[in-house]
């Protein structure tokens, strides 16, 4: 990547499960400060593990980054705790959303309010609604009640309650809609513009994340394959054969196939 300075630098690790199991094989990602960069590959390429030994949660499933080094902001981070790692200013939002269901909605953005440094919870939850103002509607409805665009919106929410540096962003276009898909990146988008976030984005959707970040990675099965700006990438022909679906060379390919692709998530297979 060119010279902008980068908030984050993975340089060639490995991660094990369970001390046996090898999941990453030397990967290496930069993150300029400021800017989105997006992360794409198939099921269990290992992009959530590359995000979990970022934000330190691997650990909690006996994961380890057993070569290599993170840095973040000039400081290794790949053997702190995960507490330290999110004072420091990253945030992961997991796959799934997982919102506290018994809670309200403002109560599960309370809960990322602990890690703010600066500002009132408050002026936290202010901000979090002029974001979002379908939470501010919602802020009171029980979160495992509400639709699953507003769980993705609390959860994004509760990232942002932490006042992060770097956002570490797990499919958050899974499931969902397309008219909420493009509700939830048009914020995020705004958010790292106005709000100077850098983003780390794993995506499925392959034509979503290129048109909102700059550069991309392609990872297969705990490698990366491919790097270059979104642009070059969207031009690639690989990426538009068997990833945006675009072309139907090497023999006809049914739309079905297309969405069996889609579904799958399969990469180059
Ligand atoms: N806690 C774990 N213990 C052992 N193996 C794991 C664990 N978590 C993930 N793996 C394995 O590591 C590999 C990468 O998984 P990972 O979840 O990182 O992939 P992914 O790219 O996020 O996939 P998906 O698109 O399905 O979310 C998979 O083979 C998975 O089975
Ligand atoms: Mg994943």
């Amino acid at each position: 990547m060119e010279a902008a300075e980068a908030i984050l630098k993975i340089n060639n690790i490995e991660v094990k499960y369970h001390e046996v199991i090898l999941v990453l094989k030397g990967v290496s990602i930069e993150v300029p400060r400021g800017g989105i960069v997006a992360l794409l590959g198939a099921n269990g390429a290992g992009k959530s593990t590359t995000l979990k030994a970022i934000s330190g949660l691997l650990k909690t499933e006996d994961g380890e980054v057993t070569d290599g080094a993170i840095e973040y902001e000039g400081r290794h981070i790949h053997h702190e705790h995960a507490s330290n790692i999110a004072r420091s200013g990253i945030v992961q939002v997991i796959e799934g959303r997982r919102v506290f269901e018994h809670l309200t909605v403002e109560e599960n953005l309370k809960v990322g309010a602990h890690l703010r440094k600066t500002g009132s919870v408050r002026e936290g939850l202010d901000l979090v609604y002029h974001y979002f103002p379908r939470l501010r509607e919602k802020r009171n409805e029980t979160a495992g009640l509400v639709s699953g665009g507003e769980q993705q919106m609390t959860v994004v929410g509760r990232a942002l309650m932490t006042e992060p540096k770097l956002v570490l962003l797990d499919e958050p276009s899974m499931g969902l809609a397309p008219k909420l898909i493009h509700e939830i990146f048009r914020i995020i988008t705004q958010l790292h513009r106005e709000q100077h976030i850098s983003i780390l984005l794993v995506e499925q959707n392959a034509k979503l994340a290129l048109n909102v970040a700059p550069h991309a990675y392609v990872m297969e099965t705990g490698r990366i394959v491919m790097d270059d700006s979104s642009e070059k990438l969207m031009q690639n022909e690989d990426i538009k054969d068997f990833y945006l679906g675009l072309t139907d060379k090497g023999g006809k390919k049914s739309f079905r196939d297309v969405k069996h692709y889609k579904r799958r998530k399969r990469w180059l297979a």
